[in-house]
């Protein structure tokens, strides 16, 4: 049986479009699950919009728009950018759909029945832009800080959940679970927020003030607090048929939704609901516009489309993915991402394999000629004994997706200063060295294959072009199979083609 792999990423916001951020989540996302399926687990990947809540109210008014239209217009913008960066997601999850509003009611009226929650007079202050009560704890040299926006007195009774009686539950469950947060040093951070008492969560907000919600199960007259409604996604849209993916393998979020949301009230709810807790947490940084979080609220944010009209999408997708550390924050720039496209994409990949092909065609009439291991020297042997899949693997699998293209890219140059030390060209001109000509050209293309399986998961178009460059179907076997099954030769393959063009350089105007 397969291994069962089900991820999922934040579910976003609809007041504003798609932006770098969210796009970034999204590839990362994607490449873990497509890396999943290559492996031959059984995968099964979630994404979706966010709905509710009074800050997609409030922009649908500003437009004198029906809420509900006002989200269908923002959710169309979601699915065409994740169509256009070719995000394999298999479910797609709307909080406005009836079958999530009918989970969330239910999920609600089990934790009434249970007496987990009471009803309360609750005066405070609140936080427009985060959608959360705020205390005068959260000031800041008698300020709110900028994270929280506009902030409003408020005076309302309202429905609280006893999130305080699971204080001790939750500390034995993180203490008990290292690996539950990547990267690790996220675990110091919640274990010190766990060192403050747990205040109950308000969980309703009363229709007055904000109608655009799901309305609690016993009492009409309010809505569900939009965060409570939204975790819920990850289970409500976890159904395949019949087939039930909950608990999740992996979480996808950024940091900003790590505390409280994700590690405080989600496993608490899951725990009071009687579910099983997900399985670990893969917390990203931010993409920063000349070192500011790039965001909605503050209007800098970047859109991607641009960039994919420019380099396309798969060299964006390795661009995101190639230049994020693992957990850290980055700039994204326009000449980053114009280097890393000249540098690693046409210079690195793109020549390589034009060089290759050519190569095939000039001194072997299309064909790829075959090698026998006899024939193979130490650094052929190298190249193809290495550790490359090995090493990729181990990346992979700590979600280090920069550090596992690093290793594909380095031995990309060593393959080019292979083929400039080995001068398949001056072979070429003397028949005796046929044999030493053909065990070269078969062993680039070895490396070229193996290139496009391992970029597959960041460059899904551009694997498919080598792989058919080469004259290779795809293969619907395990990744490790498919690396080192080599039987290559005999294949005939098609003419070169650039597989990046060059962009001419835009002038400083
Ligand atoms: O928080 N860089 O929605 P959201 C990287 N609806 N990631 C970023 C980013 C940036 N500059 N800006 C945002 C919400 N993100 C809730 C989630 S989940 C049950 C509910 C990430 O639209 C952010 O960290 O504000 C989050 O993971 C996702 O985009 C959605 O953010
Ligand atoms: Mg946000």
């Amino acid at each position: 049986m397969p291994n069962p792999f089900f991820i999922t990423t934040a579910i976003d916001y609809v007041n504003g479009s798609p932006h770098l951020g969210h796009a970034y989540e999204k590839i990362l996302a994607d490449a873990i699950a497509r890396y999943h399926r290559k492996k031959g687990d059984s995968v099964f990947f979630l994404t979706g919009v966010d709905e509710h809540g009074q800050k997609v109210q409030r922009s649908a008014e500003k437009e004198n728009l029906n809420v509900k239209h006002f989200c269908d217009i923002q959710t169309e913008k979601f699915v065409q950018l994740w169509n256009q960066l070719h995000i394999s997601y298999d479910a797609f999850a709307r909080t406005t759909h009836p079958s999530h509003i009918q989970y969330v009611r239910e999920a609600l009226q089990k934790l009434a029945d249970k007496g987990l929650i009471y009803f309360k007079e609750h005066e405070g202050y609140y936080s427009l832009r985060q959608e959360q009560f705020v205390t005068e704890k959260d000031l800041v040299n008698g300020q709110w800080p900028e994270i929280y926006g506009e902030v409003i007195k408020t005076k309302e009774p309202n429905y609280f959940f006893k999130l305080s009686l699971f204080e001790n539950w939750l500390k034995a469950y993180v203490h008990a679970h290292e690996e539950w947060l990547i990267p690790k040093s996220k675990r110091n951070e919640l274990l010190g927020a766990l060192e403050k008492p747990l205040s109950d969560l308000c969980i309703s907000r009363p229709i007055s003030r904000l109608s655009w919600g799901i309305p609690l199960p016993f009492d009409e007259n309010y809505v569900t607090y939009v965060w409570f409604d939204a975790l819920l996604n990850y289970v409500s849209f976890a159904r395949a048929g019949s087939h039930n993916w909950w608990p999740a393998q992996l979480h996808v979020i950024g940091k900003d939704i790590l505390i409280p949301a994700h590690t405080i009230y989600w496993p608490v709810m899951l725990q009071a609901l009687e579910l099983e807790q997900p399985h670990r947490f893969l917390i990203h940084g931010w993409w920063m516009n000349r070192g500011a979080k790039m965001s909605k609220s503050l209007g800098n944010y970047i859109d991607p489309i641009p960039y994919i009209q420019i380099y396309g999408a798969d060299a964006l997708r390795y661009y995101l993915l190639r230049e994020m550390g693992l957990g850290q924050d980055a700039d994204f720039t326009d000449e980053k991402i114009a280097s890393r496209y000249a540098s690693d994409l046409c210079n690195d990949l793109g020549n390589l394999v034009q060089r290759i092909t050519a190569m095939i065609h000039k001194y072997r009439s299309g064909v790829i000629p075959s090698c026998s291991e006899k024939l193979m020297g130490e650094r052929e042997k190298d190249l193809l004994n290495g550790m490359l899949l090995e090493n990729y693997c181990l990346y992979f699998e700590k979600y280090d997706i920069s550090m596992a293209l690093q290793e594909v890219w380095q031995h990309m140059k060593k393959l080019n200063r292979y083929i400039d030390t080995t001068a398949p060209w001056t072979l070429a001109k003397n028949p005796k060295e046929s044999q030493q000509l053909d065990c070269i050209l078969f062993v680039c293309c070895a490396c070229l294959k193996r290139y496009a399986l391992l970029i597959d998961p960041v460059m899904p178009k551009t694997s498919d072009k080598i792989l058919s460059l080469l004259n290779i179907g795809k293969e619907n076997v395990p990744l490790y199979h498919a690396f080192y099954s080599l039987d290559l030769a005999g294949k005939t393959i098609q003419a070169p083609f650039p597989l990046f063009p060059r962009i001419p350089q835009q002038g400083n105007e």
